[in-house]
């Protein structure tokens, strides 16, 4: 891509969301040993290494290679306590079986996109700008936004338009899409905006945000397999942390919450057997207690300064 080093670091401007709230239901103290699961810019690396500091130490991962190194520079001064692992967070035990890492005081996700993928008109992520049908983060993997639009059939664009984009007129968009490729391939972010924007009615364009919004979260979701990734790396996730650690995730949208929500409460939850077994059979134990009964959003204040802030919710729990 050609990014002098320098650039790299600038470029990578992310100001981390809730950071006094991470640092506090994370309980940072000077032994611990923590994971930020999104490392991105590093914001909330940075503050968890100085709460933590002299000793505490951060095992940050993150998917996409332009981060890790971006956060390599920027952490540089923190080299002794910060592991950095370009990886998807749903290897998380794999990442610290390989560290030799057997338990962890805990654990942070900070859901989606950092304001560098969404400023970088190349990664396809944004209907604002003309690029290539990408959207990967990690740009290891095969499977882009263009491989998704150009050859699922109808029905599959259907379903990922209303399970990922929770999209009303995903039968016209899916219907328009799969039109528009009998004329040739569909390359482009504008190629799929205007296709979006035209088979949506105009009386029924959303008024907050551009009609394709949802389109783009659902392929989006898709090409990454988000929300099964957010699901693996907080069940394996759980078991890593040591007893009293704190898994703390910020999620940016519904969907996201959700998930949080109901593996929080999955995982508190301890035997599941009917009530008419006379004993349990499935001997499952709760794993966790919730801290945030409702989730934490955002001051007023904090979203003035930082838009992104804007629709985030924390929630968090700790470990039995
Ligand atoms: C919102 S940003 C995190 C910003 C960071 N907390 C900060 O303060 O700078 C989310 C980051 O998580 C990364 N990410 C998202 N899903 C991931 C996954 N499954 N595995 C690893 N990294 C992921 C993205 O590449 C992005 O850099």
């Amino acid at each position: 891509m050609g990014f002098g080093p320098d650039r790299d670091v600038q470029d990578f401007t992310h100001t981390p969301v809730m950071p006094e709230e991470v640092v506090k239901f994370l309980e940072c103290k000077p032994d611990g040993i923590y994971i930020d699961g999104t490392l991105g810019g590093g914001g909330h690396t940075g503050e968890i290494l100085n709460a933590s500091a002299p000793t505490g130490r951060v095992i940050g991962m993150d998917w996409d290679e332009e981060a890790v190194s971006a956060a390599q520079k920027r952490l540089e001064r923190y080299s002794q306590r910060l592991t950095i692992v370009g990886e998807n967070f749903a290897h998380i035990k794999k990442a610290m079986e390989d560290l030799e890492i057997k338990g962890v005081d805990g654990i942070l996700l900070d859901l989606g996109m950092s304001s560098y993928h969404l400023g970088k008109p190349e990664r396809g992520f944004s209907f604002s700008f003309n690029a290539p049908l990408d959207m990967r983060m990690d740009r290891r993997q095969e499977k882009t936004a263009y491989d998704i639009i150009n050859n699922s059939s109808c029905r599959q664009m259907e379903d990922i338009l209303w399970k990922y984009g929770e999209e009303r007129w995903t039968k016209r968009i899916a219907r328009a899409i799969t039109t528009k490729r009998q004329h040739g391939h569909i390359s482009t972010t504008q190629e799929l905006s205007d296709i979006v924007s035209a088979a949506i009615p105009k009386k029924f364009h959303p008024k907050d945000i551009h009609p394709a919004t949802r389109t783009f979260q659902a392929i989006r979701i898709a090409v990454n397999d988000e929300l099964d990734n957010l699901k693996k790396s907080i069940d394996d996730g759980v078991d890593l942390l040591a007893r009293g650690g704190r898994m703390v995730v910020i999620s940016f949208h519904s969907l996201e919450d959700r998930i949080v929500k109901e593996s929080f409460r999955n995982l508190m939850r301890g035997c599941v057997c009917p009530d008419d077994f006379p004993q349990c059979a499935c001997g499952k134990k709760p794993k966790l207690k919730i801290i945030t009964k409702k989730p934490i959003v955002p001051s007023q204040e904090e979203v003035s300064k930082n838009p992104r802030a804007r629709s985030a919710k924390l929630r968090a729990a700790e470990r039995l």
